[in-house]
Formats: C-alpha cells, sequence, structure tokens
C-alpha cells in the first residue's frame, strides 16, 4: 500500500507492507536511520520518535497509521542547521558510549523539555524510564538534560 507522511517537515511517500512498521518503513525505505532498531518489541526505546507531537515506538506504530501524519526523528530536531539543544548537552556531557541509545533518548529528553522546562530528577527518570542504555550507567545522560534544561 501507499502512504504519504511528513517527516522531518518534509513530504514522503512509500509503498509499504500492511503489516510493517513506522521504524522499518523509516529505515529500510524513507532513508531515515535515526531510529534505531534495538528490541523491535517496544522495550528499549532506541526507536523513539515524536508522531504529530506525541512520542512514541516507531516500532510499535504500523507504517499505514502514520499515513497523512507527521514525524520527527532525532534529525528533524535540528533547526536552521543548528543542534537542538539536547543533541548539544548529549555532547558536551559526555553522554554517548556506543550511540545505540542515543537518538532515541535525545527524542524522549526534548520531549520532556518541551513540556517541562525544569524536570526534577524524579520527573527526568519517569520521562526516560522507557530508554535503556546499556553503557553509560545513565549518569551522564542525566547530565546531559539537566545541562540542556539550563541553556
Ligand atoms: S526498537 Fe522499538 S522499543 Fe526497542
Ligand atoms: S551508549 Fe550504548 S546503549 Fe547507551
Amino acid at each position: 500500500m501507499k502512504i504519504s507522511l511528513q517527516i522531518n517537515g518534509e513530504q514522503h511517500d512509500a509503498d509499504v507492507w500492511e503489516g510493517e512498521s513506522l521504524l522499518y518503513a523509516l529505515r529500510e525505505r524513507l532513508g531515515f536511520p535515526g531510529s534505531k532498531n534495538a528490541c523491535e518489541q517496544g522495550e528499549c526505546g532506541s526507536c523513539s520518535v515524536l508522531l504529530d507531537g506525541k512520542l512514541v515506538c516507531s516500532c510499535l506504530v504500523l507504517a499505514a497509521q502514520a499515513e497523512g501524519h507527521e514525524v520527527v526523528t532525532v534529525a528533524g530536531l535540528a533547526e536552521d542547521g543548528r543542534l537542538h539543544r539536547v543533541q548539544d548537552a548529549f555532547v558536551a556531557a559526555g553522554a554517548v558510549q556506543c550511540g545505540f541509545c542515543t537518538p532515541g533518548l535525545i527524542v524522549a529528553a526534548a520531549d520532556l523539555l518541551a513540556h517541562d522546562a525544569d524536570p526534577s530528577d524524579d520527573t527526568i527518570r519517569e520521562a526516560l524510564s522507557g530508554n535503556l542504555c546499556r553503557c553509560t550507567g545513565y549518569a551522564k545522560i542525566f547530565d546531559a538534560v539537566r545541562l540542556a534544561a539550563s541553556s
């Protein structure tokens, strides 16, 4: 089936299978590999994107459900060639090791700060609880979110 959707501000069309996930379509058909595929079961958050402004695991959304809707991936957070403050903060805080979790965490953290400019540690913990990281121990990730909130 054919779908048409907006991704990072631009219109895109794709020919997808009815049961195909938005994650698969983004990565394999549409050229947006920023959303990572780690579990494909809604457990890790590495595939997080904004769908009409709502944080979702793109592996749990059918590509067909995105027809006519607006998707923002980690690459779409940058504006006018400048990194989003959360992207900058992850670099500055050294919150990236293997990087596999990073796109999903950045999308989730950007979503958090869009709704809460000065989140408490508990709020950060809750907001990022769906995003797993095997490398960092989370301390640097928390530092990055606090840094982004203060910038
Ligand atoms: S790949 Fe979607 S939650 Fe893990
Ligand atoms: S940096 Fe490797 S999983 Fe998070």
